[in-house]
């Protein structure tokens, strides 16, 4: 059985303790879980590279870990500070300013256990340089957990709202852009996130669709029926051709031991 569909009945008769689940964040919380579960009760090393404000950071450091947030922004940073304290967790969550590329220097090479790249990749320079010190920071057998932009829920959002130029030229750029207006510089296919992190060394184990349907619904649906919504993203996350339409691509990789 699939781990996000595994894990969905496991929190469901478990009722494990945790984060708020939404569409956008349900499907990769449950591949988190599954990694923090293989070494119960264990303090983890994490990494959140450009971890922003601490959606992810502040929940897996009240569940007992350690996090380093890289960040670019010291607006997200100074955010993040005082999200962790609030939470009580101050003392497990360092906030370190710097360039996802610049990891090597800013954090121990080869010891994290977790790096989290989450919405990074498609906004940095180059994401060839990023996806490397990701892989630099973790120890052997320690996991990545990658988040990126879909090309192809761009290109069908854009056709539905009657932007048909911008669609098509999404489809055809070799990034995945709709040129110099667009907001991201780059966006991916299932096959092209993969071989990102392939060519860095990572063994990529699972990809899941993130936000298969919840763009799409009108408010009142979405709003109406969360809990529905959850477990219908959850339900089709791992499975073509549904995951390859999500907004979001989630790439859960292991460097080897
Ligand atoms: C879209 S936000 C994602 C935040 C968070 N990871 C999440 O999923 O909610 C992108 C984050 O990447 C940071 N960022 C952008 N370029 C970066 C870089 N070159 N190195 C480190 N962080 C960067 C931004 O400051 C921002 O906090």
């Amino acid at each position: 059985m699939d781990r996000v569909t595994r894990l969905s009945q496991v929190e469901q008769t478990r009722g494990l303790a945790g984060p708020p689940l939404t569409p956008r964040t349900a499907v990769i919380w449950s591949v988190l879980r599954a990694e923090l579960e293989r070494r119960p009760g264990a303090e983890l090393t994490v990494v959140d590279v450009g971890g922003g404000t601490g959606g992810f950071a502040v929940p897996l450091a009240r569940a007992g870990h350690r996090v380093t947030v890289v960040d670019a922004s010291p607006d997200a940073l100074a955010a993040l500070t005082r999200r962790a304290a609030e939470a009580g967790v101050a003392e497990r969550v360092r906030a370190v300013q710097g360039d996802g590329d610049a990891l090597a220097g800013l954090v121990e090479p080869a010891t994290a256990d977790l790096v989290l790249c989450h919405a990074v990749l498609e906004v940095v320079d180059d994401p060839v340089p990023v996806v490397s010190a990701v892989a630099g920071a973790l120890r052997p057998g320690g996991a990545a957990s990658v988040l990126v932009a879909g090309r192809a829920a761009a290109v069908l959002g854009r056709a539905v709202n009657g932007h048909l130029d911008t669609a098509a030229a999404l489809a055809d750029d070799p990034h995945g852009t709709a040129g110099p207006r667009d907001n991201l510089r780059r966006r991916y296919d299932v096959e092209g996130a993969a071989a990102l992190l392939a060519a860095a060394g990572l063994v990529v184990e699972e990809i899941h669709g993130v936000r298969v349907l919840a763009d799409l619904l009108p408010a009142a649906v979405a709003d109406g029926q969360p809990a529905t919504l959850v477990e219908l993203e959850r339900a089709l996350a791992a499975r073509p051709p549904w995951r390859d339409l999500a907004a979001q691509l989630h790439l859960f990789a292991r460097r080897p031991a």
